[in-house]
């Protein structure tokens, strides 16, 4: 299949781009660049001794955006491109509108303009909001709590009607619960501009000495040592996700969710002493404030997308922190 990934060079497309051409599949990425280094690029190629296409766009560019999808004779679209920060999305909501929204309406209408009526949504977990039950199933009501959540629904609701108003159309919308880890080879990762908000590249910049230490957003939630607990997946586990759901979605047409995670949950000082051990390096911490907004734990019910998909995550824990660590180690001689 000719596959186009909006948002392919950043963290989970350049291993989800890997993937997909490791599986045979035409590759061309389409990003703007404005969280992602064109570095990548060569590195994924690298990897798969693959060549995979790319132009450099926003979006919003709904032209140049369909010459590419005509050009490429693009069949069917992941759409990762968006703005993630959860934070600087209450601070900067209109930008993340109009980027997360506006990007994917922009999107829609160049693919209609093509006739491609195949889309995998990059959605999150946190489209749930304060958990009525755990695990989040699919059922579980959506009640975001930032705009970026907002965005992840809007667009989810947008697909939905479009699905309804179109029956041709196979979407699939993947709410990711927390990715995390890197591609075994060490040479592709996370690798955020800035300073990092996610836990994992924290504790990567704690190692590369670009920070004195891991703040700990508190150790009193009700949880069994008092820190937070996520659902952590592997980003080639998360990658695998995206080819199951484009390969069920031919023939299956609507709009569907399912949730893609582990079903456990680990907290933070679990993932610490995993990192620590893959590491054998000490990594210095204290506890400080709850982060306004973070909620004590949740976790997937993944069995959905196992059900209908065939996935579940086969790596574990201790994967995602060998992996992490080698990448860690990798981008600190560059
Ligand atoms: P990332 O920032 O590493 O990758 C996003 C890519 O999109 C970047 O390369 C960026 O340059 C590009 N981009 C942003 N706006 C664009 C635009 N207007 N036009 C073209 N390109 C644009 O983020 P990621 O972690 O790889 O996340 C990918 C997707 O998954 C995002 O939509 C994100 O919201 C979603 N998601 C991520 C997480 C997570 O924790 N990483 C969790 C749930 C959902
Ligand atoms: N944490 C710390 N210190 C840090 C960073 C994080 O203690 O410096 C803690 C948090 O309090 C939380 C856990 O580590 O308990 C995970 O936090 P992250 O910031 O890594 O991830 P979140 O669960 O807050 O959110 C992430 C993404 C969202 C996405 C969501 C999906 O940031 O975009 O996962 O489940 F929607």
């Amino acid at each position: 299949m000719n596959i186009l990934l909006t948002g392919g060079m950043g963290y989970i497309g350049s291993h989800t781009a890997l993937l997909l051409a490791n599986a045979g599949h035409q590759v061309h990425i389409y990003d703007n660049l404005c969280n992602s280094n064109i570095g990548t690029l060569d590195r994924v190629q690298k990897i798969c001794s693959k060549s995979i296409g790319f132009s450099e766009g926003d979006v919003r560019d709904t032209e140049k955006l369909t010459k590419v999808l005509r050009d490429a004779k693009i069949e069917a679209v992941i759409h990762l491109a968006g703005l993630k920060a959860v934070g600087e999305s209450s601070q900067k909501p209109i930008e993340y509108y109009a980027n997360n929204v506006q990007g994917s309406i922009s999107l829609i209408q160049a693919m209609q303009m093509v006739g491609i009526k195949t889309l995998v949504f990059s959605s999150s977990a946190t489209v749930y909001g304060d958990p009525v039950y755990l695990p989040y199933d699919e059922d579980h009501p959506t009640s975001p709590t930032n705009p970026y959540g907002r965005n992840k629904l809007q667009v989810e609701e947008i697909l939905r009607d479009l699905s309804v108003s179109d029956k041709e159309w196979q979407i699939a919308c993947l709410r990711y619960f927390n990715p995390v880890g890197a591609h075994e080879s060490g040479l592709i990762g996370e690798d955020p501009n800035g300073i990092p908000n996610n836990l994992m590249p924290v504790i990567g910049q704690v190692v590369n000495g670009k920070l004195p230490l891991l703040n700990i957003f508190g150790d009193d939630y009700d949880t069994p040592d008092g820190t937070g607990k996520r659902d952590y997946i592997h980003v080639m586990d998360l990658a695998e996700g995206h080819l199951a759901a484009l390969i069920w979605l031919q023939g299956n047409p609507g709009c569907h969710t399912f949730n893609l995670g582990s079903g456990d949950s680990y907290s933070v000082l679990d993932l610490l002493h995993h990192f620590e051990k893959a590491s054998g390096q000490k990594i210095p911490y204290q506890i400080v404030e709850r982060r306004p907004g973070d909620l004590p734990e949740y976790y997937a019910k993944a069995d959905k997308a196992e059900k209908f998909l065939g996935w579940k995550t086969k790596r574990k824990l201790s994967d995602i922190c060998n992996s992490s660590w080698l990448w860690i180690k990798n981008s600190r001689k560059s």
